[in-house]
């Protein structure tokens, strides 16, 4: 045996072979279309990128959500369907599989992560409430706030600082949920985990941690729900990075931290490798109850929930699909690469690579545009100009909101740009332009001007708001 073969199945044992465990099988073709072109359609979508036609972008990374590329079991599993209103057999695969993964007894289906938020919320949120996560993502946060109650980020420091390595920044702080308690005792319905952590730059959460805030509602006698949009991915990081779960396999490690919690949900779109799907999973029998209620009226009927049979065939073999540590390591290591070559050209994001997405630092790179002026979606808003890429603002236009004590405004901690990864889409020399893009961009400086709102909707203002460049110019000063 020569040198290279030792050090591939070296690499195999590790499960870190550099390659993609697929081959493709359809494409897509994608267009650049002419910076001209580009100028106008910016213009014309008055600088949200979320309302340009997708025809017109070359690489798409706005969102992991919903874009995976499905596999030919899943189109398998789609044609094969089963469409019957009640009880059909893509339902019983997609319950069971759910109670396999999660342990949980109840299954709850419906047609994305927000929907289940909604159900459970509605179901147990008043406007007395605070619910305290590491941090909210948009949608739940909004559907915390939309029942009068209090979304509380209590994220631990480390994930506050953009620049730290540290191998969880995803935890919750312990300091900070006792000071929850204390503070709003008995207003505190229930707790919730986000894993990985979107908001703060898709850090994972660590076992440990889990199982710490499950002591502490515990002894405070409330109900830990996690939301489980990425838990594959989470779980790959607990296995790489915490002691003593090295020769655990992903669906072991799943498997307990879903079991120190009382329930889920989860928007399939993402670790379930489906365009449509999502879930709430969890063992009250009669919150569950509630929620089948609600979710007739809502969604559909319990066992399809607003979604076709062909749906929840699809996100039964996404999930067993995505607990493939070969494909982790593969799609987690994707996002890393794209986080090295950024290193070289010394472009600043949030630290360590997160699972599904780079989180460009904005704050650093473009220190002359205030939060007030989204440096975030400026910088989005220049990288669909100079190169076709669309990416997703986290910052001030996404979470600014008020002081629950005070009614002030508050301005997040982070003005980021989200790289998010779409699964099994672009290849290492997409995201090599990607990175390449993004230099180009940052060495742009000063020219890049902030934006101002011109009109913003009540509520998730990020998606439907109109902007224009500050003071009137135009967005790249020539
Ligand atoms: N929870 C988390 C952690 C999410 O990232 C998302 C969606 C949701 C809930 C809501 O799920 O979209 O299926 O209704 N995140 C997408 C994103 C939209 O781009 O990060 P949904």
């Amino acid at each position: 045996m020569d040198r290279e073969s030792t050090r591939a199945e070296e690499l195999d044992r590790d499960g870190d072979l550099p390659f993609e465990p697929y081959r493709v099988k359809v494409v897509e073709r994608i267009h650049r279309v002419p910076r001209q072109q580009r100028r106008r359609l910016l213009a014309e979508a008055e600088y949200n990128v979320f309302k340009i036609p997708s025809s017109a972008i070359y690489i798409d990374l706005l969102t992991d959500s919903g874009t995976s590329a499905m596999s030919d079991r899943q189109w398998a599993a789609m044609m094969t369907g089963d469409e019957a209103y009640a009880q059909s057999r893509s339902w019983d695969d997609f319950e069971r599989t759910i109670r396999e993964i999660t342990g949980y007894r109840h299954v709850i289906p419906c047609h994305q992560g927000r929907a289940a938020e909604n159900l459970l919320f509605g179901t147990l949120l008043d406007e007395t409430h605070v619910v305290p996560n590491n941090i909210h993502f948009d949608t739940t946060r909004a559907n915390v706030e939309f029942r009068g109650a209090v979304a509380l980020d209590c994220v631990c420091d480390e994930g506050l600082d953009p620049d730290l390595e540290a191998p969880f920044k995803g935890d919750m702080s312990l300091v900070k949920l006792e000071q929850a308690f204390e503070k709003y005792g008995q207003r505190i319905p229930l707790v919730m985990l986000t894993i990985t952590n979107n908001s703060g730059g898709g850090q994972p959460v660590s076992l440990a941690n889990v199982r710490a805030v499950r002591e502490v509602c515990l002894a405070r006698g409330v109900p830990l729900y996690l939301d489980c949009a990425r838990f594959a991915e989470n779980a790959w990081f607990i296995k790489r990075r915490e002691d003593g779960q090295r020769d655990r396999s992903i669906a072991e490690i799943a498997r307990e931290f879903f079991g120190y919690a009382d329930g889920c949900t989860m928007s399939a779109k993402k670790d379930a490798l489906v365009n449509i799907g999502g879930f709430v999973a969890l063992n009250d029998e009669k919150i569950a109850e509630c929620l089948a209620a609600r979710l007739i009226i809502q969604e559909g009927f319990p066992t399809y929930g607003g979604l076709a049979g062909r749906d929840l065939a699809a996100v039964a073999e996404g999930l067993r699909e995505v607990l493939d540590e070969e494909y982790l390591t593969h799609r987690i290591e994707q996002v890393a690469r794209l986080g090295a070559r950024l290193d070289e050209h010394g472009v600043p994001y949030l630290r360590p690579a997160g699972g599904h997405a780079i989180y460009l630092d904005a704050k650093r790179m473009l220190p002359h545009i205030p939060p007030n002026l989204f440096p975030g979606v400026s910088f989005a808003a220049a990288l669909y100009l100079e190169a076709g890429i669309r990416a997703c603002e986290i910052g001030s236009l996404m979470f600014e909101h008020a002081d629950p004590d005070t009614g002030e405004t508050v301005a997040p901690e982070m003005e980021l740009v989200r790289l998010a990864i779409p699964r099994r889409v672009y290849s290492h020399t997409q995201l090599d332009y990607v990175a390449d893009s993004c230099a180009r961009v940052r060495d742009l400086g000063e020219r890049l001007q902030g934006l101002e709102i011109v009109w913003q909707p009540m509520a998730l203002r990020h998606f439907l708001c109109r902007l224009a460049p500050h003071g009137g110019g135009e967005l790249i000063e020539p």
